[in-house]
């Protein structure tokens, strides 16, 4: 629309010259299957994570979308279910557009999982997509269930051979957790591999679908100055957090079987761990990059019942207060046991048995209702030989340390010691700040939003492949089974506190916990 006269011409929106190259990989025609449907899991994030994709084009150009879920109802139900979803958790207000035409490629079906008919329904529901397409469309199958679904699913989708389609991709994207137990997680990965081969299975680890965990490897890889310093040289210590201010919500049915260890240590926290000691890789590549993250894995020694009581750490939240509210502890909460043993706080110390990382320890810790959310990687760098300045003073000099934010504000700050200005040499530590957001000026896409469109073209990269999954399962088990025989109760921490004092026992001489 032309100006009117006496009005101001609009500015173009500036261009963000930090975001150029950035563009869309093209994803081929698509049915992705929900099982799980109408879980919190889809409601919260997938669905969301579909129409963000749908907004930014970033869906292929035919994709279709089939619920299918125990609760019976009709495809309009569903449809509107969908919808709801979407505008409650969608990161972007949706545009009506955009919804309807999602909304319009979505259907439902029905049914127990073990029941052969759902199969058969789904079949002929994918095959009528492809038959108005007059082209074969490649199928993803996500499974978004409860884990003891998984094998159900994925023996049905071989007896019904929806696991292959000729001239077109199978895939199947399996939800946390993969296993509870290093016996279950292999023998799930001998269900599933006994009906897809490994290209075909994507492990969700929703970290790695993290702008900032990708990040980590650009900083590390992408620049000069770290690597040198990148060992067991100069870095004193590697402390991993993983800290929430929610409690447990609605989901005690699942985490009172889990605990913090199996809920974010196992996977994410692992990651986390891989992403700070793996080598670089040749390249880029989905075996490239998860053969470095098993190698570390595999140089972490398995903890023995004598270790695990000098390295790890576990407790429970107590009544208390969190962001201006009163809480109850966790053995108060709905659908807790009040014998219940389950941890909600775990710390462990670890150890990379290799030539990089040798004698350096690795602190992972997480809990939930801690003081505040925060997910950090602090790399603390030795202490300098000798301190000229110490004549003159100097407010508490520290070695370097080196944080990587995950969130809530994602960068990086690298604490420096600096001379205080005026006639005296006295020195304290600064920090140097980049913040993601202020840098790129735009929104992180969601973890899940990443993560669907690589399962979709076949980048298994952010994935975990089954022997990474089982090398985190051997680190974990024996803390677990050392635990489980352990008598309750536990020791506990005031809610929205730091944390049990317990923790800092596992701290070697000289180092602390950062603040949460
Ligand atoms: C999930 C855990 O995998 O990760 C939750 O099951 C936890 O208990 C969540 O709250 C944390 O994820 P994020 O992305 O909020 O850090």
């Amino acid at each position: 629309m032309a100006a009117q006269p006496g009005q101001p011409t609009a500015e173009p929106a500036p261009e963000n010259p930090l975001t150029a190259g950035l563009e869309r990989l093209p994803v081929a025609p698509t049915t992705l299957v929900i099982f799980g449907a109408t879980g919190d899991l889809a409601r919260r994030k997938l669905l969301p994570a579909l129409y963000n994709l749908a907004h930014e084009g970033a869906l292929p150009e035919r994709f279709h979308l089939v619920g299918v879920s125990r609760k019976e109802k009709a495809r309009e139900r569903y449809r509107a279910e969908c919808e709801e979803a979407i505008r409650t958790y969608s990161r972007r207000t949706p545009d009506e557009d955009v919804l309807k035409k999602l909304l319009q490629h979505v259907r439902y079906v029905p049914g127990v999982f073990d029941d052969d008919s759902v199969y058969s329904e789904l079949g002929k529901v994918l095959d009528g997509f492809e038959e108005r397409a007059g082209e074969p469309l490649n199928r993803a199958f996500y499974l978004s269930t409860a884990p003891e679904f998984f094998p159900v699913i994925v023996e049905q989708l071989g007896r019904s051979k929806l696991q292959h389609h000729e001239n077109a991709e199978v895939r199947v994207i399996i939800e946390k957790p993969f296993g509870t137990t290093l016996e279950e997680a292999r023998e799930l990965n001998r269900d599933v591999l006994a009906i897809f081969d490994e290209t075909q299975v994507f492990r969700i680890d929703h970290y790695l679908g993290k702008e900032t965990v990708q990040n980590m490897l650009a900083f590390r890889f992408a620049n000069g100055m770290f690597e040198p310093l990148w060992n067991r040289n100069y870095i004193d210590s590697v402390q991993i957090t993983a800290s929430e201010d929610l409690g447990v919500g609605t989901r005690a049915g699942y985490y009172d079987h889990a605990g913090a260890l199996r809920d974010l240590i196992q996977n994410h926290m692992l990651q986390l761990l891989c992403h700070v000691a793996m080598e670089p890789p040749g390249s880029f590549t989905a075996e490239e990059v998860r053969n470095e993250k098993v190698k570390v894995l595999n140089a972490i020694p398995e903890p023995t019942p004598a270790d695990i009581a000098e390295m790890s750490v576990r407790a429970q939240y107590a009544a208390g207060h969190v962001g201006g509210e009163d809480v109850r502890g966790y053995l108060q909460e709905d659908g807790v046991p009040n014998t219940s043993t389950t941890e909600t706080f775990a710390a462990i110390r670890l150890k990379v048995d290799n030539w990089r990382w040798a004698g350096v320890p690795f602190y992972i810790r997480t809990g939930k209702r801690l003081a505040r959310k925060v997910t950090e990687i602090a790399v603390t760098l030795k202490p300098v030989p000798h301190l000229a300045f110490s004549q003159d003073g100097s407010l508490g000099v520290q070695p370097n340390q080196l944080v990587l934010t995950l969130q809530p504000n994602e960068g990086v700050s690298l604490r420096l010691g600096a001379k205080i200005p005026g006639t005296r040499m006295i020195i304290r530590p600064v920090n140097m700040e980049f913040l993601y957001g202020t840098a790129f000026l735009s929104q992180s896409p969601e973890a899940y939003e990443r993560l669907i469109t690589d399962a979709m073209r076949g980048d298994a990269t952010l994935f975990t492949r089954n022997d990474e999954v089982e090398a985190q399962w051997r680190i974990c088990d024996p803390i677990v089974a050392a635990w489980a025989k352990q008598p309750g109760p536990l020791a506990q921490y005031e809610a929205g506190s730091q944390g049990p004092a317990e923790a800092d026992s596992l701290l070697l001489e000289g180092q602390r916990w950062r603040a949460i």
